[in-house]
């Protein structure tokens, strides 16, 4: 396996320093404290505490309606959990378009509350003083670029971003605006590959795709797809490594089997 023990604890410096040594980051999101516990005993570099949460934990359709209480609550549980990963939790939708005095106050919030690393926020340049105010207060911001899921309802469809010149052009001015206002890494969500290379050759800081090919300097997934426990989501960039969908259902349903047979609590099993 190729985690790297010599990595005691993973800071912004450890992901810049594996940028400069083209050590891949791995990143993956989770969202209690039992997932964070095994993926940073697994060795993941970062965990991200994504508002993918308000998909994934609460049902809803869109990251939209989830707030900065239960983002507070999901990464304090994830912090609980970590001893090695670097814990980026995501401001919500809300907590910082507004102005920049509300996103510092929400980042300080997230900082102060959970115990996480660093926050990510979605946007280039119109959050580019949101972003300088953050960075001035001490918390390290990544940025995230292309499909940004805040925005849904602005792009009308979750398909690829940037395929125009127009926008790729806009991605590029964004991405070099978010490093000089001093994020330490930037998520690139669903742009052509070609692209994501050519963005991440450019800068000096790390690039986490998802959906935007093998350039970048790591790749994030959301856990509940590439653990298979959400299989109705099948992107063709997804790689999923586990069917926990179907092996939970048939370890319920033969719970069920025993407990209406009587066979479950047997002898050995009780007081
Ligand atoms: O919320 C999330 O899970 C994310 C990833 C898709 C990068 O932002």
């Amino acid at each position: 396996m190729s985690v790297n023990k010599e990595i005691k604890k993973v800071t912004t410096h450890t992901l810049q320093k594996m940028k400069l040594s083209a050590e891949k980051i791995s990143m993956i999101t989770a969202y209690d404290f039992s997932f964070a516990r095994i993926f940073d005993q697994a060795g993941v570099d970062v965990i991200l505490v994504g508002d993918s949460a308000s998909n994934v934990m609460a049902g809803h359709e869109t990251t939209l309606p989830i707030t900065l209480d239960q983002m507070i609550y999901h990464g304090s549980s994830v912090v609980r959990a970590v001893n090695r990963c670097l814990v980026v939790v995501d401001m919500p939708f809300g907590s910082y378009q507004s102005n920049s005095d509300i996103a510092l106050a929400s980042a300080i919030r997230i900082m102060k509350e959970t115990g996480a690393h660093s926050i990510k926020l979605e946007g280039g340049e119109e959050e580019i003083e949101a972003v300088k105010k953050i960075v001035r207060a001490g918390i390290p911001v990544m940025g995230h670029l292309g499909l940004t899921p805040q925005s849904i309802y602005k792009f009308g469809t979750y398909t690829v971003r940037a395929k125009e010149e127009a926008e790729a052009n806009k991605l590029k001015q964004d991405a070099s605006l978010l490093q000089e206002a001093g994020c330490f890494a930037i998520v690139l969500e669903k742009i052509p590959a070609a692209l994501a290379t050519e963005v991440s050759n450019s800068l000096s800081i790390p690039t986490i795709g998802i959906g935007a090919g093998s350039g970048c300097d790591g790749q994030v997934l959301v856990m509940h797809d590439m653990l298979g426990i959400n299989t109705e989501f099948k992107p063709r960039f997804l790689r999923q490594y586990l069917d926990i969908e179907k092996q939970a259902t048939g370890a319920v349903q033969q719970y069920i089997k025993d407990v209406k047979a009587g066979d479950f609590p047997n002898i050995s099993e009780q007081y």
